[in-house]
């Protein structure tokens, strides 16, 4: 009984699934989810087997009919073959009210359950009309750069709603989008297939979209509030709409912007980029602004304005040192606004001495230092030198001698360094003290009722402050009056001259100038000798004679018929008041102190003619130096003696021009330490070594009224005077 109840158990499941398989009613193909456009036909597919029941379509849980025709929805049938079991659902000409949750359905029949497909959804499409701008109403979109522009666009009358987004495009059609508004990029760019994706920008804008549902179907309104930049002047503002009807496409409406905008302004330089002293420049300001006919262009240097500039552009006919680091501004402004760019000036320029010539005093074994500073752009290398010596001692501001040594007297030269410009050398001097040296010529002449200056150089450190004057080994007797003694301080030491006027017999002789610093004395002698006519004479060789009279007999005629034309020419021009024919004074102007300013003239070793004699006419004495202003500088040079016989050249009691002609300051090694006298030109007028006076160009000096006094790194260039009055 065990083993018949288990055949029975068997018998009763195999039974059970014989009949699941051969007689359940089943879907075996449901609906799926589709879409049709509006008007369009749409197939929904439904296919049974083992069918029992009657198959009917269910549109949202109500049943549509069971026979193929669907005789109340004329636009339905259900198609396709009853032998394969199908019962598709054609929808033809379909409408938004088709829109809807469909599912196919078995009825029960024969003991079999109802079988229902999953439900599928019908979405039908609307295409929505093409964006619009709600507001346009001229063809360009009339705005200001900078300030906040609003505009809203409309897509109307989509299913579902139409999506709407922002760009500023090259082109009405969007073939070139330079930006994105908003979000817009993420939801668009995606279609838009551009060449330009990576100079695309996303803008911050304010956008706002609204979905109004009009029946069946939805308008979609974007409002957008966003910033213009002036790069987007005559640019496209483009509204994009994405729908489902194209959905590989977007439609586009856009509208042209006519920005105004304050000015833009960017300042360069047309030329060269790197700017250089003496060369010419200009500064252009480039100006992009709308509207462009009522700008105005001011310039500033230094937040100053340059009141007579008003161009776009700025010449600079010799840019100058004073020029570097100087800053220009060029301000535009025009209806819209103003602004403005500033650039700092970066002027290359050769290097200046920045501080003054030196001259040390030292002891054997004590230690000097020198110092020189000099300006330049790029910054002045400095190096030192011995004059006359191209090796280089020492690199940098400073020149330290840690003992010196009596050889190490002389002068020192530092050249500062700025590639490619001119180098500029400041001259400084070391003297070891010890005893004066004391040189002259050997003799002078002159002729009775003459005058006759006696020149006694002094060398040696300390200067020496005590210097006496003998005839024939006996003490001078100023009394006369015929005899001045003047003491110049000179590089080298003193240059004491005695002055001897309107000559006569017991002036003629042997004079003795000895000096006395202290640590020592010397003197010299020079014999002042009669002139005659004979000495003249016996001086030439005789057969040179010949040729010299002739010459003089050439000059003579030459000179009578210069007389005569000079005479002519006077009666002429009546008002002409000044005349060389009967110069007899030479006025001299010169640095006593032989310290200049360099950088205001230039190299002082390539332009050693610094200080510069030059002939004048006709010089009324001890006139007084109406300009001079002094009280900083009084007292300059002291006092030499208190011999009352000797005048001193302190400048509140004379004027520059009360001593008469010498030679130039001595510049050069050769003429301070130099005892060599050469013998003088008969005729020629005479320095203090007895060479001819040199002529020299007039020194450019800088006028107060154009010369710009500016600082360069916060260094005062000292100011020059020079005044002579004639
Ligand atoms: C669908 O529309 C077309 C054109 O309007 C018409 O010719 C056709 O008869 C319509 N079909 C049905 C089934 O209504
Ligand atoms: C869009 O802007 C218009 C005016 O241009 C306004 O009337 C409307 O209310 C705005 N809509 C939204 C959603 O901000
Ligand atoms: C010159 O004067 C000095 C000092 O008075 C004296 O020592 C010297 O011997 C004099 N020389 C001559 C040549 O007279």
């Amino acid at each position: 009984s065990r083993n018949s109840s288990n055949l029975h158990m068997r018998l009763l499941l195999l039974f059970a699934a014989f009949a699941a398989a051969a007689a359940e009613q089943e879907i075996s193909e449901g609906p799926s989810d589709t879409s049709v456009h509006v008007g369009k036909a749409a197939t929904l597919n439904c296919k049974v087997s083992g069918q029992k029941g009657a198959v009917q379509w269910m549109k949202n849980g109500f049943g549509l009919g069971t026979d193929r025709n669907l005789r109340f929805f004329p636009r339905y049938s259900m198609v396709g073959s009853n032998a394969e079991g199908e019962y598709h659902l054609r929808i033809e000409n379909s409408t938004v009210g088709d829109d809807d949750v469909y599912a196919c359905q078995i009825s029960e029949a024969d003991g079999e359950s109802s079988v229902v497909s999953a439900p599928a959804r019908l979405t039908v499409l609307v295409r929505p009309t093409a964006p619009k701008f709600v507001e346009k109403v001229a063809p360009t979109l009339n705005a200001i750069a900078g300030e906040t522009l609003q505009q809203a666009c409309v897509s109307r009358r989509g299913k579902p709603a139409p999506r709407l987004g922002w760009a500023i495009s090259s082109d009405a059609q969007g073939r070139e989008v330079t930006a994105w508004l908003g979000e817009s990029r993420a939801k668009f760019g995606n279609l838009f297939k551009q060449h330009n994706i990576g100079t695309q920008v996303s803008l911050a804008a304010q956008i706002d979209d609204e979905a109004r549902i009009e029946g069946d179907v939805i308008s979609s309104l974007s409002n957008i509030s966003f910033v213009p930049r002036p790069e987007d002047d005559k640019k496209y503002l483009l509204c994009i709409s994405q729908h489902e009807t194209f959905p590989d496409r977007v439609e586009i409406d856009s509208v042209r912007f006519n920005l105004q905008y304050a000015p833009r302004v960017k300042l360069t330089w047309a030329g060269p980029a790197a700017l250089r002293e003496g060369k010419p420049a200009l500064l252009a300001c480039n100006v992009d602004a709308r509207p462009m006919n009522d700008l105005k262009i001011t310039w500033y240097r230094n937040q100053n304005k340059l009141l007579r500039h008003t161009t776009d552009t700025l010449a600079f006919e010799e840019l100058k040192m004073e020029d570097h680091k100087s800053e220009y501004t060029c301000e535009t402004s025009n209806s819209i606004g103003t602004s403005k760019d500033t650039m700092k000036l970066d002027v290359q320029f050769g290097p200046r001495m920045m501080s003054t010539s030196q001259e040390k005093e030292a002891n054997v074994g004590e230690s000097v230092t020198f110092q020189c500073e000099a300006a330049g752009n790029p910054t002045p290398i400095i190096y030192w030198s011995r004059a006359g010596d191209e090796q280089i001692l020492a690199k940098g501001e400073t020149y330290t001698i840690d003992s010196v040594e009596a050889w190490q007297q002389g002068e020192y030269i530092c050249t500062a360094v700025v590639e490619t410009f001119e180098h500029a050398k400041l001259s400084h001097h070391l003297f070891i003290r010890g005893a004066p040296v004391v040189s002259m010529q050997s003799a002078v002449q002159g002729g009775t009722g003459e005058s006759v200056e006696l020149s006694c150089k002094v060398s040696g450190r300390p200067k020496t402050r005590e210097i006496q004057w003998t005839k024939n080994g006996e003490k001078l007797s100023y009394a006369t009056g015929r005899h001045q003694v003047h003491q110049v301080p000179r590089l080298y030491g003193v240059d004491s001259r005695l002055i001897i006027t309107d000559l006569n017999e017991d002036d003629f002789g042997q004079y003795n100038c000895s000096a006395n610093n202290g640590l020592g004395s010397d003197f010299d002698t020079v014999i002042l000798r009669k002139k005659s006519i004979v000495d003249s004479l016996m001086a030439a060789d005789l057969h040179y004679l010949l040729p010299i009279i002739a010459c003089l007999l050439f000059c003579l005629l030459l000179l009578c018929c210069c007389i005569a034309c000079k005479k002519r020419s006077y009666s002429k021009r009546k008002g002409t008041q000044f005349s060389d024919a009967e110069s007899d004074v030479t006025v001299k102007c010169e640095a006593l102190d032989g310290n200049y300013y360099p950088d205001m003239y230039g190299s002082p070793i390539d332009n050693p003619n610094i200080i510069t004699s030059k002939d004048y006419i006709s010089v009324p004495q001890n006139n007084p130096d109406l300009d001079f202003a002094g009280a900083a500088v009084a007292g300059l040079y002291p006092k030499y003696l208190d011999n009352s016989m000797i005048s001193d050249y302190r400048y509140d009691h004379h004027s520059y021009g009360s001593f008469i002609s010498g030679g130039s300051s001595p510049n050069t090694h050769q003429e301070i330490f130099s005892t060599e006298k050469p013998m003088p030109m008969p005729g020629a007028p005479m320095g203090v070594d007895g060479s001819p006076l040199e002529t020299l160009p007039e020194v450019d000096t800088p006028k107060a009224s154009t010369y710009s006094f500016a600082t360069i790194d916060g260094v005062v260039r000292p100011i020059s005077r020079t005044s002579t009055h004639v």
